[in-house]
């Protein structure tokens, strides 16, 4: 018998912690605003992610960890006990249909409103800066506010929401690990890059500040749920929700090396390829070939990948295993089209946020396959 595979490609098994994939064609998360009643997951979301259960691994929609994080209309959460049932009734359909989910944990920040905030209060975020702009609040487009910058005192109970969070999905869902949203403008990547880290107490200043937050979620997740079953995403260059460092190659090696000790499941990074829309800005360093030398685990890249750039990625060592956002909207079966060389259904983008089952479960998967 032949030993190690020494070139990967997409359909090579991976083990990401104490998780096993069968294949290395992940289903990047991605918000789709479809929850339901007191922002649980609904009958159809179990549908939806069970329709695409030959992922590698299924990585859920950004998930609120408590009742100041959202900043979407219907984007679910799993802080109550509500929510985390109908996540159980959503592990369960996966897994009965042979996948692998983890959900991803975030906190909003700044890119919220009051109007999603209990008490119609401020959003908050580490620094009281408004990202520019303008959020849907489900009524209609306003800008977004002037966040409250967080006490210090308030952190310890922000990383707690996190951590029990992470335990709902893990022990009470029954879902196979968490993702924690460090990524994309939210709020720890808003501690995470000193253009929204004003912060002069020990969550600022320096990068070994910025990335305490971060940190001492992993400890307490870990602690709750096992580093093995937890990821972290960053996107160190991206500019989505006003975001920006000014050092980001330096700053997130820091960062990157930081998270080694931990001995993650994953590292998941965000660094579009040309064109993309997460793609760094003119004139930003790519980062990603350095963070993936740096980390000293499994990684996992994302941004824009075709198939063929992301067999390219693996069989170059790039990355242990690609995301695939859009094209698993449209293609529940993508791991077995891209098997098969099948065409790929192209997404319908109107139905991306919000609505029922158009354009969320009821693309068909191929019903046969050419030889
Ligand atoms: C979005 O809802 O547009 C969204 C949510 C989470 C992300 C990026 C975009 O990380």
């Amino acid at each position: 018998m032949p030993q190690a595979i020494d070139t990967p490609d997409l359909f090579t098994p991976l083990r990401l912690g104490a998780i096993e994939l069968p294949n290395r064609v992940i289903m990047a998360p991605m918000t789709r605003s479809r929850a339901g009643a007191g922002n649980c997951p609904t009958e159809l979301t179990a549908e939806y992610y069970a329709q695409r259960a030959s992922a590698g691994l299924i990585i859920t929609e950004a998930t609120q960890v408590c009742d100041t994080a959202q900043g979407y209309p219907n984007t679910p959460g799993i802080h109550t006990d509500a929510q985390t049932l109908a996540w159980r009734a959503v592990a369960e359909a996966v897994h009965g249909a042979g996948g692998r989910i983890v959900a991803q944990l975030w906190h909003v920040g700044r890119i919220s409103h009051p109007l999603f905030q209990p008490n119609g209060a401020a959003p908050l975020a580490p620094s009281a800066i408004a990202a520019a702009g303008q959020l849907f609040t489900g009524q209609g487009m306003e800008p977004f506010p002037v966040p409250r910058a967080l006490e210090t005192a308030e952190i310890p109970a922000l990383v707690r929401q996190f951590a029990d969070a992470a335990k709902r999905a893990v022990y009470d869902a029954g879902l196979d690990g968490v993702e924690i949203h460090a990524a994309n403008g939210y709020l720890v990547d808003q501690f995470l890059r000193d253009r929204t880290n004003h912060r002069t107490d020990q969550y600022g200043g320096s990068v070994e500040n910025r990335c305490r937050f971060l940190l001492e979620i992993l400890e307490a997740t870990a602690h709750a749920v096992g580093a093995d079953r937890i990821g972290v995403r960053l996107s160190p260059t991206g500019v989505f929700n006003d975001m920006g460092d000014s050092d980001p190659l330096p700053h997130f090696l820091a960062i990157t090396k930081a998270l080694n000790p931990f001995n993650l499941a994953y590292l998941h990074v965000i660094e579009g390829r040309p064109g993309h829309h997460m793609a760094p800005p003119e004139g930003a360093p790519h980062v990603a070939a350095a963070l993936r030398a740096a980390f000293k685990g499994p990684f996992i890249l994302n941004g824009g990948y075709s198939q063929a750039d992301a067999a390219t990625a693996l069989a170059k060592g790039e990355a242990d295993a690609v995301s695939f956002g859009e094209a698993f909207i449209a293609n529940p079966d993508l791991t077995l089209r891209f098997n098969t060389g099948a065409t790929l259904a192209e997404p319908d983008r109107t139905t991306y946020y919000g609505g029922g089952a158009k354009g969320y479960t009821d693309y068909p998967a191929l019903e046969s396959v050419a030889a």
